[in-house]
């Protein structure tokens, strides 16, 4: 069935009322609404009607077990959807939250199965931005949000983004402009001990380490073949439809052969994309693609994140056939990035480039 989407443009510091009361409505009436966050745009549905949750799944053709962020707008709301919330959860909760850090916990029965894909555990956060938090206060409920992207693509950084992978599949969209960070939050398990990363993000390994000491990596992440704990993981995901490579190596090298790179793509007629950072373009001059952005200094990794799902999208819409872009060390931020880029490359990675 089709609806017709509306759109509400709202200022992200001081959110239209008028707007986030109908967006409310709209939650509370069992509907999907797509919203900004400090990561990216989310597709939000009343968390604890499980109705609505699942046209979340219908709308992004989401495979439905995978589970759902419960997004709130008070920390104490955890307590509510998560039980034996243990004491390295709080000290999370205060030292990053409202932030890019969700946690999975324990879930409690009011939750429910739609959103936990049937687990016993929920994923909780509280997002920073003023219009998620204010739609979420106003609804009065917890929003279950996934990225507003259609299923396996890019996530969406801006409404247009949205706009252009579910209008007529959702009834609004609050425009508050470009989502900041550009790549989604951290996924935690808090459930053991030793809290375990299903997925990196805007809060770094660091970061967490500082507060409560050592975490580790889901080994799915770094190898490719086991089998995540994150059921979402294990999906194609942030895939244009074009093919993305990666060119493994320096600035230098990478500038120093990506002509010969290009040579067999372009001898077979395809379109390429060049996403390189300032210091490739610096070396190589102009080059015969269908698109080319220059991402900025590789040594502004932030930068480089708030725009990548972009360019991967911009890439589609000049009919690239082949995305070529590079590497980054998976430290700090670059470990969330990599992570991205090599699901989206689907780990086709050229590494002895010379
Ligand atoms: O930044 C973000 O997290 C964005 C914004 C909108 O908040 N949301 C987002 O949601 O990225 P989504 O659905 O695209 O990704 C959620 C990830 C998936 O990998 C999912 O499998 C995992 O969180 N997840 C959710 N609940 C889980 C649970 N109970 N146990 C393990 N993983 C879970
Ligand atoms: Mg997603």
């Amino acid at each position: 069935m089709k609806t017709k989407t509306k759109i509400w443009f709202v200022d992200a510091a001081n959110p239209d009322r008028p707007y986030i009361q109908e967006a409310a409505r709209i939650i509370k009436d069992g509907g999907l609404v797509a919203f900004p966050t400090e990561t990216v745009y989310g597709l939000g549905a009343d968390g604890l009607n499980g109705r609505a949750v699942a046209k979340i799944f219908a709308a992004k053709g989401r495979p439905i077990d995978n589970p759902l962020i419960l997004h709130i707008a008070n920390k104490k709301d955890a307590f509510y959807l998560a039980e034996a919330v243990s004491l390295k959860a709080q000290v999370l909760m205060d030292a990053f939250w409202p932030g890019p850090l969700t946690l999975v916990m324990q879930a409690r029965r009011i939750v429910p199965p739609q959103v936990t894909a049937g687990l016993e555990t929920v994923a909780v956060r509280m997002p920073k931005h003023g219009v998620a938090l204010a739609l979420i206060r106003e609804a009065g409920v917890p929003l279950a949000a996934p990225s507003a992207n259609r299923s396996g693509y890019p996530s969406p950084t801006t409404a247009q983004h949205v706009l252009e992978d579910l209008n007529g599949r959702i009834d609004a969209i609050l425009d508050g402009g470009p989502a900041g960070l550009g790549l989604e939050s951290t996924v935690l398990d808090v459930t053991e001990s030793l809290p375990v990363i299903l997925r990196p993000g805007g809060v770094t390994k660091e970061q967490l380490e500082e507060k409560i000491g050592p975490v580790r990596l889901d080994p799915a992440l770094e190898d490719e073949k086991s089998i995540p704990r994150s059921p979402g993981m294990k999906y194609t995901h942030y895939s244009p439809n074009a093919e993305v490579i990666l060119l493994e190596g320096s600035p230098e090298i990478i500038a120093a052969a990506l002509r010969q790179v290009m040579e067999p793509f372009l001898r077979q007629g395809k379109r390429i994309g060049l996403l390189f950072v300032e210091e490739v373009w610096e070396k190589t001059g102009p080059l015969k693609a269908a698109y080319c952005k220059n991402l900025g200094s590789c040594l502004d990794l932030d930068k480089i994140a708030s725009v990548i799902y972009g360019e991967l999208r911009n890439c589609d819409a000049a009919g690239v056939d082949v995305v070529l872009t590079g590497t980054y060390e998976e430290k700090g931020l670059g470990l969330a990035l990599m992570n991205r880029l090599l699901k989206s490359a689907g780990y086709n990675v050229i590494k002895s480039i010379k």
